[in-house]
């Protein structure tokens, strides 16, 4: 074999490699060429019996075929397994491909409602007051003045721990948490998770969600004017201008005087329609003025602090805000009720 013979070959090998349609052909290439008992290895063993004046050519030749075998045989299996890959495109699957878009994530409505009310009473002043879900009886019913009669009290509703500890009914005992803890003026409100043990349907769950709010002055008189003033910019804040509010008495253990606060209904403009039950109105929170025994337990002179705190419905705020006729869409994370948001 001479120098130009062995350069066809090289030009061979080239061609054969590229025609090679698995690893397998690919290596059996590699084995003929540059195996053990190849014909690179042969030849260079030949090498000696070579003319000496075409011996540096046959060298370089050689050489040649061994370099052009090597990477050939490297690239040729790269381009075998790029063509794996997108074969796989042909059996519907191609990783390479973005996944399936769902849209932007979104605040939750009732996250929405509390970071809402939150800015809401911060621009007067409030701030966020925080307690936890698993309550004492003590801070729950004894401090804010519930007789153990009171059905609020009834064993049935509430959601008790086997430490004697409960579920909180409400927010307000972070009222008195609060309270224990600060002197007068006092200025917050609490948004957080409630527990009583309703029957779930479209307007009532066992796990539901409360703002409160408490608003404590020792150096001025609080009155039931700056109560309804507080909630009624707070109701146009959050449902729009012309949404009035009304009081209508009520009782509370732990307010003296006690209202129930009501918003007029967004939907009708308060003519009459099926979401406030053509009455005009919907009840929204439940309000009044501190009671002074509730002052006395947490040690402010009742004589000279005056106060006003109010609890209201989140989910309450929110299915109206939002159209929302189904508590239960609230809580389970579908994404096609979520989407909307
Ligand atoms: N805790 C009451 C409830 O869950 C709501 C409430 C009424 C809170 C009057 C208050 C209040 O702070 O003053 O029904």
């Amino acid at each position: 074999m001479n120098s130009a013979e062995l350069k066809e070959l090289t030009d061979e090998v080239v061609v054969a490699l590229g025609a090679a349609t698995d690893d397998d052909a690919v290596e059996a290439l590699r084995i003929k060429y540059l195996g053990r008992k190849g014909i690179l290895p042969a030849l260079m063993k030949g090498m000696k019996d070579v003319d000496p004046s075409e011996r540096a050519a046959m060298g370089i030749a050689a050489n040649e075929l061994k370099n052009a075998v090597t990477d050939g045989v490297a690239k040729r299996k790269d381009e075998l397994a790029a063509m794996n890959d997108s074969e796989e495109v042909s059996s519907g699957f191609d990783c390479s491909l973005p996944g399936r878009w769902h849209g932007l994530g979104s605040m939750h409505p009732i996250t929405m409602v509390i970071e809402e009310a939150i800015r809401i009473f911060g621009k007067l002043g409030f701030v966020v007051a925080e307690g936890p879900d698993v309550e004492t009886h003590y801070n729950n019913f004894e401090a804010l003045n519930t007789p153990p009669h009171h059905p609020s009290q009834d064993e049935r509703d509430t959601f008790w721990l086997h430490t004697g500890e409960l579920l909180r009914t409400q927010t307000s005992p972070v009222q008195i948490r609060t309270m224990n803890e600060q002197k007068p003026p006092v200025r917050i409100i609490t948004p957080g998770r409630c527990y009583r043990r309703d029957t779930t349907d479209a307007t009532h769950s066992a796990n539901f969600h409360q703002i409160e709010g408490l608003y404590i002055e020792a150096e001025r008189k609080v009155s039931l004017a700056d109560l309804k003033s507080t909630m009624a910019y707070f109701a146009k804040e959050m449902m729009g201008d012309n949404v009035e509010v009304r009081f209508r008495p009520h009782f509370f253990p732990f307010t003296e005087p006690s209202v129930e606060c009501d918003f007029t209904c967004h939907v009708c403009g308060g003519d009459g329609c099926r979401v406030c039950k053509q009455s005009g109105w919907i009840e929204i929170a439940g309000a009044g003025m501190v009671d002074p025994r509730v002052l006395e337990r947490v040690g402010y002179d009742p004589e000279t602090t005056t106060g006003f705190a109010f609890g209201m419905g989140i989910e309450r705020i929110a299915m109206i805000k939002y159209g929302i006729n189904d508590i239960r869409h609230l809580y389970e994370n579908d994404m096609r009720f979520l989407a909307q948001f």
